[in-house]
């Protein structure tokens, strides 16, 4: 292994500027020459690419964002595009890649694999924890604080007024920060995609606890959650109208969506320590000649899995969690 590329795909996560500063420093520590490729697979295709230097990552680990820019690349979803990736990083003699991102990073190398000749080690970058093959993701930790910082002040505004809020957190398709936020926040109701949406029982479950003297009520929902987001949710109570049929008086709804604050911000020490134990084992995996995996944390293990495992298999919800969320909320 000559010459490594590192690169950010798909939406940011805090903690993706410690990753490349792990990648590029364990690269130079061990004799490899880094670069960072800019936009992710629009910078290959477009042949961005920058030499890091180990001062070029000073500074980083405490950053929000990625020094190295991210997009989500329409020409690279085409055989012809991601050709042209390929062909740059082999005219460039890159013979390795870590590519740090989410599940739209990784499903994109596995086509990518049957173009490029390099070997390829990914980094778990994104904040919505969705992938198979480690316990946490690279930036959900920072994104969950930010989300709960949002639902405690809500809290006041909710206790204040006797209002019920429905608060939408990111996740794409999957409920892992709703759930955490929901837990940490003392929702009354979390609503994720992977349990199918029952809205008459959650509203009769919310109306339960005000009868049983709860002033105010938050219902955490996931953007992914079967039934849709705040708003939706939002109008179908107001069409199921419960409160009229079980005799109450009508409930003060109010809609947050906390929305692209989740992906910002300085990384909380988890997704710092996470990035940058990922980044330098990635680097070294590749030296050995490990390929086509990624790097991920497995009870406190650093551990590598097939790529396409962490595309294709579904990462679970603790079934703890929702029982530790249903109790709770009494
Ligand atoms: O994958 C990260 C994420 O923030 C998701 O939680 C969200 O659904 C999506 O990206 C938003 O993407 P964009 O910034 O492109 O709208």
């Amino acid at each position: 292994m000559k010459k490594i590329g590192v690169f950010t795909s798909g939406g940011d996560a805090p903690g993706m500027n410690a990753a490349i500063r792990a990648v590029v420093r364990t690269g130079i520590y061990y004799g490899v020459e880094v670069v960072g490729i800019l936009r992710g697979y629009h910078g290959m295709i477009e042949g961005e690419s920058i030499k890091m230097e180990l001062r070029s990552v000073s500074n980083l680990l405490k950053s929000g964002g990625t020094i190295l820019k991210t997009s989500r690349c329409k020409e690279f979803k085409t055989p012809e595009g991601r050709q042209k990736a390929a062909d740059y990083l082999h005219s460039q003699g890159i013979d390795g890649l870590v590519a740090i991102g989410g599940n739209g990073t990784l499903t994109g190398l596995l086509e990518f694999r049957k173009h490029y000749k390099g070997k390829v080690i990914a980094l778990p970058g994104t904040i919505d924890n969705d992938l198979y093959g480690t316990d946490y993701t690279i930036g959900y930790h920072t994104a969950v604080e930010t989300a709960l910082e949002v639902i405690d002040k809500i809290k006041d505004t909710a206790g204040s007024h006797e209002r019920v809020f429905i608060v939408e957190v990111m996740g794409a398709h999957a409920g892992f920060i709703a759930m955490d936020a929901g837990i940490g926040g003392g929702a009354e109701e979390i609503l994720i995609p992977e349990i199918n949406t029952d809205l008459t029982a959650s509203i009769i479950q919310i109306i339960e606890g005000w009868r049983k003297g709860k002033t105010s009520s938050i219902i955490v929902v996931a953007e992914g959650c079967s039934e849709g987001g705040a708003y939706q949710i939002l109008e179908k109570a107001k069409q199921l109208d419960l409160t009229r049929h079980l005799g109450m008086s009508e409930l003060d709804i109010r809609v947050v969506v906390i929305g692209h604050i989740q992906r910002g911000g300085t990384p909380v020490f988890f997704d710092r320590v996470l990035a940058s134990k990922l980044g330098t084992y990635a680097v070294e995996k590749l030296i050995e000649g490990c390929d086509n995996a990624m790097a991920g944390e497995l009870n406190h293990q650093c551990a590598l899995t097939p790529i396409e495992d962490t595309v294709y298999k579904k990462k679970p919800i603790d079934p703890f969690a929702l029982k530790v969320a249903k109790i709770l909320a009494i």
